[in-house]
């Protein structure tokens, strides 16, 4: 069986622009499993304080590196972000379910993305930089602070547009300002990840549309492996554990 546990060493941890952190691990049989979509479970300091792991999405994984982007909103994710390169961090991954890969036929790949919801769509990109399609990012922050550099994006032929909400950059409003740039075609396929209100947006575009699309959800995790069932939310096919039968739902099952 599959080894899903295992000791990181830490190459770097480094605040991005105050508001953000990047965290590289030297994890190179991680870095070859994880999928676009995966996320992984991070035991954040020794002992037993927080008592559950914290999770966070892949963010990039190339060269034997396994990359997270995060945002310290709390206990365990500013202890993380007290870690120093060289320690070793505890890992539980790659979990859940990962996004669906577009096929040949696909003509517009839309990336929508809240704030550090952007997280999974890095390596995604990565994984599509030979497919056809055209591709677009519609990222929403709520300030200036809460953009991301997006050059990364356009250097994987991704182009990006950006709502804040205070329009510090980009247009001012909600990322579903951005909707326009979304061809309205069979050919078409969305992938969401952002708050809870975004995702419901983006859910009534597709379905109004005739669109197909997936989103990664969050939820407050606990054992992270289906177990526990504390990660459920209701789906049109029931309950689903974001951990197991998630993170990433047909748009069109989610119950908002
Ligand atoms: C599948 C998945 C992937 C994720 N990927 C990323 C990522 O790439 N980058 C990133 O920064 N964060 C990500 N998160 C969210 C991250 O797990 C939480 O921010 C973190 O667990 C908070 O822990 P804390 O101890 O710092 O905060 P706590 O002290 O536990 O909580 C602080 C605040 O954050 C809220 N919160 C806690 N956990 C979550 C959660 N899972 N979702 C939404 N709100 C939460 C709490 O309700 C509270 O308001 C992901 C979550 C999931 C489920
Ligand atoms: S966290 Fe236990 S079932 Fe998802």
């Amino acid at each position: 069986m599959r080894k899903i546990q295992n000791v990181y060493r830490i190459l770097s941890n480094t605040s991005v622009n105050g508001t953000y952190f990047r965290l590289v691990l030297d994890a190179s049989s991680l870095a070859k499993a994880v999928k676009p979509g995966q996320f992984i479970q991070i035991k954040v300091a020794d002992g037993f304080e927080p008592l559950f792991r914290r999770p966070f999405s892949v963010f990039r994984a190339q060269n034997g590196k396994v990359e997270i982007f995060y945002e310290p909103v709390g206990k365990g994710s500013q202890m993380l972000a007290s870690r120093k390169k060289g320690e070793s961090l505890d890992i539980l991954g790659p979990l859940g379910k990962a996004f669906t890969v577009p096929s040949k036929s696909v003509k517009q790949i839309v990336f929508v993305a809240g704030g550090i919801g952007v997280a999974p769509f890095m390596m995604f990109s990565d994984l599509l930089k030979s497919h056809k399609a055209e591709k677009v990012l519609l990222y929403g922050g709520r300030t200036r602070e809460h953009t991301f550099s997006l050059a990364e994006f356009k250097k994987n032929g991704v182009k990006t547009f950006i709502a804040t909400d205070d329009g510090s950059v980009g247009v001012k409003g909600r990322v579903s300002e951005l909707f326009s740039k979304i061809k309205v075609a069979p050919t078409t396929m969305i992938y969401a990840c952002g708050p809870k209100p975004m995702m419901a947006a983006v859910q009534r575009f597709v379905l109004a549309n005739g669109l197909r699309g997936e989103a990664s959800m969050e939820e407050i995790m606990a054992c992270g492996l289906g177990a526990c069932l504390g990660c459920s939310i209701p789906t049109t096919k029931g309950y689903q554990t974001v951990c197991h039968d998630g993170p990433v739902f047909d748009l069109e099952d989610l119950v908002f």
